[in-house]
């Protein structure tokens, strides 16, 4: 009669397996992708024009540039925020030729020509936009941090309902969406506030969209 199998598995045989294998795998899929494409590295870098905030600005970018960073560190446009960097909060909310984006999940090189508008284009404090101003009154913020992506995004959802835009929950498909509490709360589900200010945000919102009908 055979022994007993050893189903035992030490941690470090397990991790030292896993290494091998992932640097074996990087090694083959690097060889494989050159014999695959036989490619010549690219241009590391990209003239593009933007018009930002109705400016024409033109910037050499690292091809790897996102458009925040470019708007961030390039045009010193410090009003749109990095929160998470990866789609995932919403602090980053810029529009680009009218329509709400992430602007961490996008290259600048794609742009080129493009129309992009950012809290600074928005409103300044001695002339602040309906929603700025909302904002304000509602105390819809406390560290501010996420606030610049929350008005864009604010703005953005007031006109989308109108547009007849519907969202997940919306009910009527045929009838006019009213601009309900339940709308603005999903349409505003990827602008995240960890100070949990929410609720004076929807009332900000909701203050506009009735003064705006
Ligand atoms: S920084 Fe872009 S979504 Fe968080
Ligand atoms: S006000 Fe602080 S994260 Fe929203």
């Amino acid at each position: 009669m055979s022994p007993p199998i050893d189903f035992s598995l030490r941690r470090r045989t397990l991790l030292a397996g896993t290494a091998a294998a992932a640097a074996f795998s990087a090694v083959n899929r690097g060889g494989a992708a050159a014999q695959s494409t036989g490619a010549t590295a690219g241009p590391e870098t990209t003239t593009v024009t933007l018009s930002v905030n109705g400016e024409e600005r033109e910037l050499t970018v690292d091809n790897r540039t996102t458009l925040l960073d470019a708007l961030r560190e390039h045009l010193q446009l410090t009003g749109t925020k990095k929160g998470c960097d990866h789609g995932q909060c919403g602090a980053c909310t810029c529009t680009v030729n009218g329509e709400r984006i992430n602007s961490c999940l996008s290259l600048a090189v794609m742009h080129d020509g493009d129309e992009v508008e950012t809290i600074e284009g928005i409103g300044q404090p001695e002339s602040m936009d309906p929603m700025q101003a909302a904002f304000v009154e509602h105390d819809g913020f406390q560290c501010g941090y996420c606030t610049p992506g929350q008005i864009q995004s604010a703005r953005k959802v007031i006109e989308e309902i109108r547009a007849g835009i519907p969202s997940h929950v919306t009910g009527d498909l045929t009838a006019e969406i009213a601009i309900t509490d339940a709308e603005i709360r999903e349409r505003m589900s990827g602008n995240i506030c960890r100070c949990g200010a929410y609720a004076n945000i929807l009332a900000a919102i909701t203050q506009v969209a009735e003064e705006s009908a």
